[in-house]
């Protein structure tokens, strides 16, 4: 039986670097889907495209190929609001899901990490992990993250955008960001990526056993 692993969570939770890590060591492709609706946002921006226009983004969402996924200006702190933005447009989110469905049907399974993958796009997978942790801590890793990479930001302008898009991705009415009921929640305010990917994979693998 393929072995599908949804893993949702806030923004800069950190279940993108666990995502990761449980995919090599089961040995499964990943998806990072928040990327997707990134490139949405980046091929509108580029082209002069208002980010409201639901008939522009709907029509981006449904031509967009995997070469467009490797852009680095995707990880910007920008265009994760951007992308928080036109993530809010139904007509994305159905031309985006085909997309994601086809990834996880991968014969030995798949991790997809994202807002919905254990509630919308992947409601059968074998394995659904919600990962949090409080908007200081996630504020200060990504900002680490974006200062490391050379980013001049502050925290607490990290900590207003983390608030903000917490407020936009748990309040929209497609698909909003929420845990599965079935879902197996880790806080990782208290861990370090160790000991989060620890507890992670011992729910994948009782899972496995099972
Ligand atoms: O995970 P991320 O920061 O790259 O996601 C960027 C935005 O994309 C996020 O604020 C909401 C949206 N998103 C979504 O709506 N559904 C997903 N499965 C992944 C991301």
């Amino acid at each position: 039986m393929p072995l599908v692993i949804a893993i949702d969570g806030p923004a800069a939770s950190g279940k993108g670097t666990l995502a990761r890590r449980l995919a090599v060591h089961f040995g499964l492709p990943h998806l990072d889907t928040g990327l997707l609706y990134r490139a949405v946002a980046l091929l509108m921006l580029d082209a002069g495209i208002d980010l409201g226009d639901a008939n522009e983004a709907a029509r981006t969402a449904s031509s967009l190929v995997a070469d467009q996924l490797a852009d680095p200006r995707l990880r910007e702190r920008a265009m994760g609001e951007a992308a928080s933005r036109v993530s809010g447009i139904p007509d994305v989110r159905a031309a985006l899901l085909s997309w994601q469905r086809r990834f996880a049907s991968d014969e030995a399974g798949a991790v997809l990490d994202g807002r919905d993958i254990g509630t919308v796009i992947c409601p059968d997978a074998r394995v659904k992990l919600f990962i949090t942790a409080s908007p200081e801590e996630r504020a200060r890793r990504r900002h680490r993250e974006l200062t490391g990479r050379g980013e001049e930001t502050t925290l607490a302008a990290i900590l207003s955008d983390i608030r903000a898009r917490d407020e936009r991705d748990s309040s929209r009415s497609a698909a909003p960001l929420k845990a599965a009921e079935d879902a197996v929640i880790i806080d990782t305010t208290e861990l370090d990526a160790d000991e989060a990917f620890a507890a992670a994979r011992h729910v994948v693998e009782r899972a496995r056993e099972h």
